[in-house]
């Protein structure tokens, strides 16, 4: 098996991380692959943040109440919708999806995080929001990854229903 099934298979949800800081550099790599990632018609509805430094994820975190959602993540990663079109949230899926990928290849942990997402789009949460990531425009949450390093055992693979002789 190649490197690439191999991550796939491998990734896992991580819901308690180290303090350690995750670099920038790597924040950006993960950030890339989201970007790389396709979109219909090539139209690219979506914008992606990441957040590395601990200022600002205590930052963001803090407009949710502590976000402890995130469970201990050092670092977070962002996707918004740029404008309106009809595919963005499965554009915001293929995103995702590379990023999670992306980030288990570089030895981090991830956890797709949905529930902060009508948290960070009330009004007054937003406008914070906006501020503490430094955007002039205003822009509506999709989805979130909390990234850091694992504390604790890997999780083991959750069952999947969908196994079998798919192919014919
Ligand atoms: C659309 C979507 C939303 C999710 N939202 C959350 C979330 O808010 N919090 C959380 O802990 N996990 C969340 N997850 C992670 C799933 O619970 C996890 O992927 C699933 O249990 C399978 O486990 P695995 O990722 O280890 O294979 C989400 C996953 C997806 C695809």
């Amino acid at each position: 098996m190649n490197d690439t099934l191999k991550s796939i298979l491998s990734r896992r949800s991580v819901r308690s991380f180290k303090d350690t800081l995750v670099s920038k550099d790597d924040v950006s790599l993960i950030v890339k692959a989201g970007i790389y990632a396709p979109t219909a018609c090539n139209r690219q509805p979506l914008f992606i943040i990441g957040i590395a430094s601990e200022d600002k994820v205590k930052e963001v975190k803090d407009i949710i109440g502590g976000g402890k959602q995130f469970y201990g993540a050092s670092a977070i990663i962002m996707v918004f919708k740029r404008n309106e079109d009809d595919f963005s949230e499965i554009d915001c899926g293929a995103a995702m999806e590379n990023m999670l990928l992306a980030s288990h290849s570089l030895g981090l942990s991830s956890c797709w995080i949905h529930c902060v997402r009508d948290l960070y789009n009330d009004p007054k949460n937003n406008a914070l929001l906006m501020k503490a990531l430094g955007l002039k425009k205003s822009y509506s949450l999709m989805e979130s990854i909390a990234l850091g390093y694992i504390q604790g055992d890997e999780p083991l693979p959750k069952p999947r229903n969908m196994q079998g002789d798919n192919v014919i």
